[in-house]
């Protein structure tokens, strides 16, 4: 599953590989949806994607995944309209925190997410720890923030993210 797809990319990226059978695309913007369900069809990946217009897991009902991918957006809100695309929430991490307390549960068995994390997201590794085993995949510093690729593999299902922030 690819949350948050916004042009489809990391969703058209895992339906090209021949391993990969089922492809599910979900954002919250419709409008979103629609183009990258119109980029799938030019990349002829659009059989292999369910395109899905959906608040995180609220429409997805009680499906599972093997793998989760999410490149979240994580900036502290300005108060400006149309901020979906890089605004977590007031402190910025906001929905990235309801999304990892909501995720271990679409997961498969051995199920994985891969998450892109930035040092500006407002939170810290730590918490994240409390929750999920957290594999460094590969790391890029930029002029004003790092940016992670990380594995989550769920251990503790039980703990409550969100009232840890
Ligand atoms: C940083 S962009 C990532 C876009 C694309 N996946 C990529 O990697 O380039 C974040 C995406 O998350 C979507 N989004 C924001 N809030 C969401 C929510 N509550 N549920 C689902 N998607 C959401 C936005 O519309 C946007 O397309």
């Amino acid at each position: 599953m690819d949350m948050g797809t916004g042009s489809g990319i990391q969703a058209i990226a895992a339906a090209r590989k021949r391993e990969v059978h089922e492809v599910t695309a979900v954002d919250i913007n419709p409008n979103a949806i629609e183009e990258a369900f119109k980029r799938s069809k030019l990349e002829g990946v659009s059989g292999k994607i369910e395109f899905k217009v959906s608040n995180l897991f609220d429409g997805l009902g009680c499906r599972k995944f093997d793998w989760i991918v999410f490149n979240p957006p994580y900036l502290p809100s300005e108060g400006t309209v149309d901020e979906t695309s890089w605004v977590g929430g007031e402190y910025g991490c906001e929905l990235l925190l309801r999304f990892l307390d909501e995720a271990s549960k679409y997961l498969n068995p051995d199920g994985r997410i891969l998450l892109v994390y930035s040092s500006l997201s407002g939170m810290d590794l730590a918490k994240i720890r409390k929750r999920y085993t957290v594999t460094l995949l590969e790391e890029k510093p930029l002029f004003f923030e790092s940016l992670y690729c990380i594995m989550l593999t769920p251990i503790n299902p039980s703990s409550d993210l969100t009232k840890i922030l």
